[in-house]
């Protein structure tokens, strides 16, 4: 089968984990461009990668008529016009997680993904694909729980890339945690609860790095939800976790639980030295969701060759963002916020 020609915008922190999946470790897939504004990316995928093409515009990209689609890991705030750009131009798109900072432009990504239903669109919520995730969510489907009614989840990145994070200019970009990092927790609780979140309560607060407030956003956030179908869901995110990045789930159901990494451990080995017993931690989302970030490529090429629905679609995208906004609500006015799609 002809391998699926990609270009890729965004080269930063995850970008370059893509660029790199994509150029060795995607079967099907080959990394023929990439575009990017900075000069030192261009240069890492050339020299490293082998990438034959490169632009700094991202619609002169999107016209290269070499080019099955697009995969945009761009900050969040151009999501939506480079989707539309991509779209517009006759690619397939995998656009990362959030699809817009806005309701509004989450309805207006809607409407160019539904004009254009030849080709595939697909959201980088990857969790998805972590073969974890994948397997609690069999289990539950299988019955293992009974049914599913509460989801405790935990979501702190590591506290030693608090710094870089503020000094890059991402945190003003990022539309806030809850879009940035809850959006994750949200649709693994949609998936796992199989309904929608009716309501948010959320309290934020920061103790350790101050910019985060004079970014205008938070360091630690709490959040309660509840769904449609009576469910419950609780949720603790952050920026400052010191013992490495603290990704858990905990999803109770009437006849058990599942808990998927409740210690966030780096392997199997338990070192036992004068500190005690040591389970290292995974140091970051590309040492956690390594395997995730390949097999969602995997689906997006899949979906491109055979035609099928990918499992993560724009409508996930919209529903997730709504309910990370009303957290933002929530978090600002201290309401519980309803929501209504
Ligand atoms: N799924 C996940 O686990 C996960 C993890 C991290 C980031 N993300 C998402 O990925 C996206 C990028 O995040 P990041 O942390 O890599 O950000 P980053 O700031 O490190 O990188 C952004 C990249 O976009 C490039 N860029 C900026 N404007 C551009 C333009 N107009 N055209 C082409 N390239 C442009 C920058 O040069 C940089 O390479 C964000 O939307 C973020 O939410 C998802």
């Amino acid at each position: 089968m002809k391998k699926i020609r990609i270009g890729q915008a965004g080269l930063g922190r995850l970008g370059k984990t893509h660029a790199a999946n994509l150029a060795f470790r995607v079967p099907g897939a080959e990394l023929c461009a990439v575009c990017s504004p900075v000069a030192a990316e261009i240069e890492f995928a050339v020299n490293e990668l082998g990438v034959e093409k490169s632009y700094t515009d991202f619609a002169q990209m999107c016209a290269d008529p070499e080019l099955d689609a697009i995969v945009i890991v761009t900050p969040s705030t151009e999501h939506p016009e480079h989707i539309r750009m991509a779209m517009e131009a006759g690619k397939h798109v995998f656009c990362e997680k959030p699809l817009a900072v806005t309701v509004e432009e989450c309805r207006q990504v809607e409407r160019i993904v539904e004009a254009n239903p030849h080709l595939v669109f697909m959201l980088g919520f990857m969790r998805r694909y972590d073969p974890s995730y994948a397997y609690a969510k069999r289990k539950i489907e299988e019955g293992a729980i009974g049914t599913p009614y509460l989801v405790k989840a935990v979501g702190v990145d590591p506290d030693c890339d608090a710094e870089s994070l503020l000094d890059s200019g991402f945190v003003p970009r990022s539309g806030g945690l809850f879009i940035d990092m809850a959006s994750h927790d949200i649709d693994l609780m949609r998936w796992f609860i199989g309904s929608e979140v009716t309501s948010v309560a959320a309290l934020g607060t920061v103790v350790k790095h101050m910019r985060f407030a004079e970014q205008g956003d938070v360091e630690t956030a709490i959040a309660q939800f509840t769904f449609e179908n009576g469910s419950l869901g609780q949720l603790h995110i952050g920026r400052a976790s010191v013992s490495g990045y603290d990704v858990e789930t905990e999803i109770i159901g009437t006849e058990g639980s599942l808990r998927v990494s409740p210690i966030p451990a780096k392997n199997r080995t338990t070192i036992l030295n004068s500190a005690g017993a040591v389970d290292e931690w995974v140091r970051n989302f590309p040492e956690r969701f390594g395997q995730a970030y390949i097999d969602e490529m995997i689906e997006f090429i899949d979906c491109i060759n055979t035609g099928r629905a990918p499992g993560v679609n724009v409508y996930d995208g919209t529903n997730a963002s709504i309910v990370a906004f009303a957290g933002t609500r929530a978090l600002k006015t201290g309401e519980i916020v309803k929501i209504d799609y």
